[in-house]
C-alpha cells in the first residue's frame, strides 16, 4: 500500500558530486522558490568541509545553471541545509546521520553517489534502523548487469518496503517524454496505424555535443550503453512500444512497459556499434587503453504481436554534431505505386516524429502534391508544438513525488531486470570500441548496421514554436 505521509527530511548521499552540482541544488533551489522545500536537507559525503563551504558550493551551482534570481528563496534553501562527512564504510557515519536527523521520523535517502556504493550505503542504513518509515531514492544505473540488478534489488527490497524504493530515470520527469504516453493514448487516430502492419522502422536518437565533462572516472565504469541507452533510451522505446494500460492509474502503465521489456530479443553482438571519441583516453580519470563507448547504436527487435519484425534503432553518443533527443516513426510505403514520386528512391516515407529535447514537438511527414500538371509532391510536416514555458525541471518533478511517497514515475524492479535482461548478453562480449571523429555523427559502422531499413535521421535544431 502506498504510505502518503510525505517524507520529513532530505539526505542527500554525494552531496558535493557532479548530478547534485548540476541537477539536485537547482532542483531543491526550484523547490525552495515554490515553497515546496520544507523539509532539512542533509548533504553527506566523505570530505571534510564546514558548512560554509557546502554553502558556497550550492551557491556556484546555481549561478551555472542560471543565476539567483530570488535571494529570499535562496537564503531558504541555505537555512535548510546541514552537512556530514563520512565514510559509507563505518557504522559511525550512520549514527552521525541519525543525529543530524534530530525529530524528523519518515527520511527520504537519496543515493547521488557511484552505483558501486548503493549496496553498501542501503545495508548501512537498515543495519542503522535508519529504513523504518524511510524511502529510498536510488539513481541510474541501477546495477551494471543482469546479477548486480537483481542483487541491489534483493538488497534494496530487504531493507525497504517495494513502494519506498524509487529508482529514479529523470527521462520519465520530462513533459516532451510523458508527452509519448499522452500522445498515444488520448488521441485514437494513431492506433490503427501504430504497429507492424504500417510502421516499417523506428530510430531514437539520443545525441550530444560534448563529451564526458569531468566524468571519465564514472564514464570509465559505464559506458553509453549503461549510461543512457539501457535506461533513457528503453523508457522512451517501452512508452512507445507498449499497448494501452488496463486501467487508468500508473500501476497499469507500468505493467505494460514491463511486457515490452520482456518482448525485447537479447541482443547479439552484431546488433551493436560501440565508438570512442577521438581524445577520450586522455579524459581526467579514463584509462589509456580503455575500450569504453562514449557511442552506441543498436538494432533491437520486439517479439509482441503489435512490433513483430520492426527494427527499432537505438543511437546515443558523445560528442556528435547536435545536442538533441529524437524519435522517428518511419511508415510503409504505399502499396502501390500510382505516382512516380509515391516511394521515393531516396529521402523518406512519411513519418511521425518525436522531438523529445531540446522542445517538445510531435511532426507528421506527408506527402501532398506541387501545383502543376505533374502528379508529384513533396513530403511536408505537420507540426505540432508544445511550448513548454514553466516546465517544471525532471528532478524537481522526481525529488517531489518521491518525498511524496508518489511512485508513478519511478522504474519497477521487473521492468529494470528485463530490461538488463535484453542488454545483458553484449555488455562484456561485443567489438572493439570504433573511433570517430568529434563533432560527426559516429562511426561509419553504425551507418552499415541500419544500411538494410535506410539511414539514420540526424536530429537538427528545431524551429521555434510561434
Ligand atoms: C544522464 C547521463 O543520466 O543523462 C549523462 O549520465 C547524460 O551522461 C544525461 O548526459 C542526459 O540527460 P539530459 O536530461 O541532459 O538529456
Amino acid at each position: 500500500m502506498i504510505n502518503p505521509a510525505r517524507s520529513d527530511a532530505l539526505v542527500l548521499f554525494g552531496v558535493t558530486g557532479d548530478l547534485a552540482h548540476k541537477k539536485i541544488f537547482p532542483a531543491l533551489y526550484a523547490m525552495a522558490k515554490r515553497g515546496s522545500l520544507r523539509v532539512p536537507v542533509i548533504g553527506v559525503a566523505s570530505s571534510a568541509l564546514r558548512t560554509a563551504q557546502l554553502h558556497a558550493r550550492v551557491g556556484q551551482s546555481l549561478r551555472q545553471a542560471g543565476g539567483i534570481d530570488d535571494r529570499p528563496a535562496y537564503t531558504r534553501l541555505l537555512s535548510h541545509l546541514a552537512y556530514v562527512s563520512a565514510d559509507y564504510n563505518d557504522a559511525g557515519a550512520f549514527a552521525q546521520i541519525r543525529q543530524a536527523l534530530g525529530k524528523a521520523r519518515r527520511p527520504a535517502f537519496y543515493l547521488a553517489i557511484p552505483p558501486a556504493l548503493f549496496s553498501t550505503v542501503i545495508l548501512g542504513l537498515g543495519a542503522a534502523g535508519l529504513a523504518k518509515n524511510a524511502r529510498i531514492i536510488v539513481e541510474k544505473p541501477f546495477g551494471r548487469d543482469l546479477a548486480s540488478a537483481r542483487e541491489l534489488n534483493r538488497i534494496a527490497k530487504s531493507t525497504f518496503a517495494e513502494d519506498s524504493i524509487f529508482r529514479i530515470d529523470h527521462y520519465l520527469g520530462k513533459e516532451a517524454i510523458m508527452n509519448i504516453l499522452y500522445f498515444r493514448f488520448a488521441n485514437s487516430f494513431l492506433e490503427p496505424i501504430f504497429n507492424r502492419n504500417c510502421v516499417a522502422s523506428v530510430q531514437v536518437t539520443l545525441c550530444e555535443n560534448f563529451g564526458v565533462e569531468g566524468r571519465g572516472k564514472f564514464y570509465e565504469s559505464a559506458g553509453a550503453l549503461r549510461d543512457v541507452i539501457v535506461n533513457h533510451l528503453f523508457q522512451i522505446v517501452a512508452l512507445l512500444a507498449m499497448e494501452a494500460p488496463a486501467y487508468r492509474g500508473y500501476g497499469a502503465v507500468q505493467s505494460e512497459k514491463a511486457k515490452v521489456f520482456q518482448a525485447m530479443r537479447p541482443l547479439r553482438p552484431d546488433d551493436l556499434v560501440r565508438g570512442q571519441y577521438n581524445g577520450y583516453l586522455r579524459e581526467p580519470g579514463v584509462a589509456q587503453d580503455s575500450d569504453v563507448e562514449t557511442f552506441c547504436a543498436l538494432k533491437l527487435l520486439i517479439d509482441s504481436w503489435r512490433w513483430e519484425g520492426v527494427p527499432w534503432y537505438l543511437r546515443s553518443g558523445k560528442f556528435l554534431a547536435q545536442t538533441a533527443c529524437e524519435v522517428l516513426v518511419e511508415l510503409k510505403a504505399p502499396p502501390q505505386r500510382l505516382f512516380a514520386d509515391s516511394a521515393p528512391a531516396h529521402g523518406r516515407t512519411n513519418y511521425l516524429r518525436f522531438r523529445l529535447a531540446p522542445g517538445s514537438a510531435v511532426a507528421l511527414a506527408a506527402r501532398v502534391k506541387r501545383a502543376g500538371r505533374e502528379f508529384v509532391g513533396e513530403q511536408r510536416e505537420l507540426y505540432l508544438c508544445e511550448d513548454q514555458a514553466g516546465e517544471v525541471s525532471p528532478y524537481e518533478r522526481l525529488l517531489g513525488d518521491a518525498m511524496a511517497g508518489d511512485g508513478a514515475l519511478f522504474t519497477r524492479e521487473d521492468a529494470v531486470e528485463a530490461a538488463w535482461a535484453a542488454v545483458d548478453p553484449v555488455l562484456e562480449n561485443h567489438a572493439a570500441v570504433r573511433p570517430y571523429r568529434r563533432g560527426s555523427w559516429g562511426p561509419n559502422q553504425a551507418d552499415a548496421l541500419i544500411a538494410a531499413d535506410g539511414s539514420w535521421h540526424n536530429p537538427m535544431p528545431e524551429r521555434s514554436c510561434a
